[in-house]
Order: structure tokens, then sequence, then C-alpha cells
């Protein structure tokens, strides 16, 4: 659904994405992780039009969209979840979500909400509530919602469970699981490494920008030098399937 290739992308004189290469498909999750300042949020700006790629190119459904603009790329069916900003906090949770819908067909509209406030009942018991008095897991779940409404197949989300509880990562995770499996791809950054690629069908080590391992999400979680570059260490409590993995699916780039 998503093919990215040999991207570049950066802010004035810095080159940040040297060459990134993605590819995301419908109902998988893709876990990009790696150290701060790696690139990851510039990764999805640019994949998002957000930030203009100066070389490479970005693919939906097989159609060159690099450098589209993001209100286009949402109606083509690809959204963005920054990591802050992503809710309107003096309005109420109903308020936000219709403000995503604009860019749905009105007779469409109430269907699109009705079904995410579905996903998501804990919102749809507090909807008459202002977002800004909402838990920092509750806004996550409606900075989540909003982006549902406007109906993508691509999720492109920066640290959905930065900041949170315990619990509240627990939910937002499970919602990521409940979101691939109606269908939709999902890309996410994720701090949470071992969590996030527990979860995801395929990961990315992201590195100075380029590419440092990709692989399916185990099998990076059973790589011995990713554990040791990227996630603190062999980390044997993390999983119980770690001793099982084998590093098979596992490209590491040059
Ligand atoms: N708007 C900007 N203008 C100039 N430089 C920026 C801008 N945003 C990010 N950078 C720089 O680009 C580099 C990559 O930043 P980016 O935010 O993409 O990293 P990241 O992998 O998301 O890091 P983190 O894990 O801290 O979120 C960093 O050196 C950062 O300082
Ligand atoms: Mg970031």
């Amino acid at each position: 659904m998503l093919e990215v290739a040999a991207l570049e992308a950066g802010y004035d004189d810095a080159l940040i994405l040297r060459g990134v290469d993605l590819v995301a498909q419908a109902e998988q999750i893709v876990a990009i992780v790696g150290p701060n300042g790696a690139g990851k949020s510039t990764l999805l700006k640019a994949v998002y039009g957000l930030v203009r790629p100066r070389a490479g190119t970005v693919r939906l459904d097989g159609d060159d969209v690099t450098g589209e603009r993001a209100d286009r790329l949402t109606r083509r069916g690809m959204n963005l979840v920054p990591q802050v900003d992503n809710v309107f906090p003096t309005l109420t949770i109903a308020e936000n979500l219709h403000v995503s819908a604009l860019v749905v067909a009105r007779a469409r509209r109430q269907d699109a909400i009705d079904r995410v406030l579905e996903l998501f009942p804990l919102l749809a018991d507090r909807r008459r509530q202002q977002a800004g008095s909402l838990s920092g897991g509750q806004r996550k779940l409606v900075a989540l919602a909003r982006a549902l409404v406007s109906q993508p197949r691509l999720l492109l989300l920066d640290e959905p469970s930065a900041g949170l509880s315990p619990m509240a990562i627990d939910l937002v995770f499970e919602k990521l699981a409940e979101i691939r499996a109606l269908g939709i791809g999902i890309v996410m950054v994720e701090q949470n490494a071992r969590r996030a690629l527990g979860l995801a069908d395929t990961g990315l080590v992201l590195d100075m920008g380029r590419n440092a391992y990709s692989g399916t999400g185990r099998a990076l979680l059973g790589d011995p030098r990713v554990a040791e570059l990227y996630l603190g260490g062999s980390g044997r409590t993390a999983s119980s399937s770690t001793s099982t993995s084998t590093p098979s699916g596992m490209n590491p780039a040059t």
C-alpha cells in the first residue's frame, strides 16, 4: 500500500533522512524504532507531505505521491497522528470528531463518527466532555479516533504511547491491534521499542537517517545486535519467544 524508496529529507542545511526505504501493507503494523534524533518523526512528516522530500519516492497504492500536500493525502486515505497537538483541547470529543469528519462526504459523516465511537466506548460515554479536561491516555484515544473518522486505509502514528501510564499504554496497544484487524495499515514510531516490535508485523530500525535493520518484528526482537544496540540489552524478560525466534527474516542493511 505504501512504498517509500531512497527517501531523503531534512531542514534547511541539515539532511536528516539519507535514503530510507519502507513498505507498509494493509492490515499490518510497521514499527519504526531507533535512537533520539534518528529521524523517525521526520520520516513520518516527509511521507505525509509536511517536510518536503529532496530525493526518493513515496508511493501510495502505486501512485507517486512524493511531496503531495497533507490534506490531499488525507483524502487519498493516509492520515498522520502527530505526537503532540493532536486534539483541539477547547472542543468536546464530539466536536473534535466532527472537525475531522469534514473531509468525509456530508451524507456519510455521522456514520463515520458513529463507527469510530463504537470502537472507543470510553469516548462515546464522554462525548460532551472537553478534550482538554481528559487524561493523557484519553486524549491519545481522541487523537486516534480523530484520525480514524477520516476513514483512512493507512495511519501514521508518532509515539502513540509516549507519556502514558502503563494502563493507558495497554489500552492504546489494544486499540492498535483492533484497528489493524479492521484492515487498516499502521506505521508507528515508538520509544517503547520492544512492545512495538512485539505487536508489529514488520519493523525498521532507523539510525542516523538510514535503515539500520529491517525485518519481521519477531526477527528484530530476536536479533542480538538489535537488542544490544537499540533495545537496551538482551531483554530475556520481555518475551518468552526471544530464545526460539530466528534471525532468518531479517535483512541487515549495510
Ligand atoms: N523543525 C526542525 N528544524 C530543524 N531541525 C529539526 C527540526 N525537527 C527536527 N530536527 C532535527 O532533525 C533530527 C531528527 O529529528 P526527528 O525529530 O526526526 O528525530 P526522532 O527520531 O523523531 O527523535 P525523537 O526520538 O527524539 O522523537 C534531529 O537532529 C532534530 O534536531
Ligand atoms: Mg520523534
